[in-house]
C-alpha cells in the first residue's frame, strides 16, 4: 500500500475512545474515557494517536499532514459494529407481521405457510442484481446509522447452490461496499421444504457436502444453527456443530429466543457467541457469565414479535459481556435501526449509557471475533462517526433519532 499523507482531524466537543473498559459486566458512565476538544490522527486507514487536537497539531507538524478541519460542534466515538442480521433476502412480510396484530403467533404463522419459507421461496426465485441492490441498499441504511461493520447471515436459499450465491452476492456487496460486511453462513436455518429426510439428515448434508464447499471457497468463517422449537433440535445441532469446529468455523447460535437449553449448547461448544435469550433464566445466565461466550440480544425481534426483552440488566449484573444486535430480517425484525432498539432495550433495562455504547461497539466487535476495531486506539481502524453536539448523552437521550452527520470508514470521511 503506497504511504497516503498523515490526517489530522477535529477539534471534536468529545470524543469517546471505549478504551481501557472490561469486555464483561457492568459498566458506569463515570467509566467512560471522555476527551475534551480532541481530535483523531491517521494514516492508511488507522489510528496513529488520539488526544487535544492542539497538541497533536504541533505534533504531527509535517509536509505530509494535512488538517481536516471540523466547524461545528460533534462528539466522536467508534463506528457501531452491528454483530446480528439477516440483510440478504427479497420479498416482504407485511402479512405475517399483519396476522400477528391480529394475535397470532410467530409459529403458527410459520406452519400455515408463511415465516421463514415464505423468504425462502422469494429469494430463491430473486436475481442476482435484485439481491444485490437489496443488500446495497441496506448497507447504505447502516452506514447512515453510523454502523460500520455489519455481521449478514445466509439462510434464505437453504440448498447448496442457493446459499452458496448469497454468500458470494454478501462478498460482493463488501467489496464495493464502504461497510465491512462480515459473512456468516446460516444454512441451518431450518430444514427447507424441499428436503427429502429429516432435520437430522439435512444437517448431515450440510456437514458432508457444505462446510467444506464454504471452507474451500472462503465464503464465511462462521457457522450459525437456529436451535429452537420449529427448527433444530440440541443433539443434531451439537453434532453439527462439533463438525463445524473441526473444519475451524467460528460458531453461533440462535438459542433460547422461545425454549431454553441453546445457552448451555453454546458454552459447552464454546460458541463466539449466543444470540436472542429472550427465555433465558437464572441457572442460564450464570452459565453464561462464567463463559467466554457472548450474549447478543436482540431488541428488534422483541418490538418485531411483541415479545419479552432479553434480561439485558440480569445479563449484565451477573457478569456477561453484553452485545446488542438488529437482527434485521423480513420476519421478526423488520425495523433495522440498531441505535433506536438499543435506546429502547436501554430503557426499560435499565442499562447505562455505557453499557449501551459498549453492547454496539467493541463489546459487538467481540461477538465477531474482530480485535482490530471499535475502540479509538492507536493501531486500530481509522472507523469512527461523529454525532452533532456538545455531551455524549444526547446520543441515547435522543432514542436512535439523533443521526452521526460525518463517518470515517478506515479514514476515508463521508458526510451525510
Ligand atoms: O433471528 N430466529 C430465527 N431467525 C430470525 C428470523 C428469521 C425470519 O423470521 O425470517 C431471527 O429472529
Ligand atoms: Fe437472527
Amino acid at each position: 500500500m503506497s504511504t497516503q499523507p498523515i490526517i489530522i482531524t477535529g477539534p471534536f466537543r468529545q470524543l469517546l475512545s471505549m478504551d481501557n473498559l472490561p469486555l464483561k459486566g457492568s459498566l458506569k458512565d463515570s467509566q467512560l474515557e471522555i476527551l475534551e476538544e480532541a481530535g483523531i490522527v491517521y494514516q492508511n486507514g488507522k489510528i496513529l494517536e488520539i488526544g487535544l487536537f492542539k497538541d497533536l497539531c504541533t505534533k504531527f507538524s509535517s509536509a505530509n499532514t494535512e488538517v481536516q478541519l471540523m466547524d461545528s460542534d460533534l462528539i466522536v466515538l467508534p463506528g457501531f459494529i452491528d454483530p446480528h442480521t439477516h440483510l440478504c433476502w427479497a420479498g416482504s412480510r407485511e402479512n405475517d407481521y399483519a396476522l400477528r396484530l391480529e394475535g397470532k403467533s410467530y409459529s403458527d404463522i410459520a406452519k400455515s405457510g408463511g415465516g421463514i419459507w415464505d423468504t425462502v421461496t422469494k429469494t430463491r426465485n430473486a436475481t442476482d442484481a435484485e439481491l444485490k441492490r437489496l443488500l446495497d441498499l441496506r448497507a447504505s441504511r447502516q452506514l447512515a446509522n453510523g454502523i460500520t461493520t455489519c455481521e449478514v447471515k445466509s439462510g434464505y436459499a437453504l440448498s447448496l447452490e442457493g446459499e452458496i450465491r448469497l454468500l458470494e452476492i454478501i462478498r460482493t456487496i463488501n467489496e464495493e461496499h464502504l461497510v465491512d460486511l462480515i459473512p456468516t453462513c446460516l444454512a441451518a436455518h431450518i430444514k427447507p421444504k424441499d428436503f427429502e429426510g429429516g432435520s437430522s439428515a439435512y444437517l448431515e448434508f450440510l456437514t458432508k457436502n457444505f462446510l467444506p464447499e464454504i471452507k474451500r471457497k472462503s465464503l464465511s468463517n462462521r457457522i450459525d444453527i437456529f436451535v429452537d422449537e420449529g427448527a433444530f433440535g440440541i443433539q443434531e445441532a451439537e453434532k453439527y456443530l462439533a463438525e463445524a469446529k473441526i473444519y475451524g468455523f467460528d460458531l453461533v447460535i440462535h438459542g433460547e429466543q422461545f425454549t431454553s437449553g441453546g445457552v448451555d449448547l453454546a458454552v459447552r461448544m464454546g460458541a463466539k457467541s449466543v444470540d436472542h435469550l429472550e427465555v433465558i433464566d437464572a441457572k442460564a445466565i450464570a452459565q453464561l457469565a462464567a463463559s467466554g461466550v457472548v450474549a447478543v440480544a436482540l431488541p428488534g425481534a422483541s418490538i418485531g414479535l411483541g415479545c419479552q426483552f432479553a434480561p439485558a440488566r440480569k445479563l449484565l449484573d451477573a457478569g456477561c459481556c453484553l452485545a446488542i444486535g438488529s437482527d434485521w430480517n423480513p420476519g421478526s425484525a423488520p425495523m433495522g435501526d440498531l441505535l433506536i432498539q438499543t435506546a429502547i432495550l436501554g430503557t426499560f433495562e435499565k442499562l447505562t449509557n455505557a453499557e449501551q455504547l459498549s453492547a454496539i461497539t467493541f463489546r459487538a466487535a467481540h461477538a465477531l471475533n474482530l480485535n482490530d476495531r471499535a475502540i479509538l486506539k492507536r493501531g486500530y481502524i481509522a472507523d469512527f462517526i461523529g454525532f452533532p453536539g456538545r455531551n455524549y448523552k444526547e446520543i441515547l437521550y435522543q432514542q436512535g433519532m439523533l443521526k452521526p452527520t460525518r463517518i470515517w470508514k478506515r479514514g476515508v470521511q463521508k458526510k451525510l
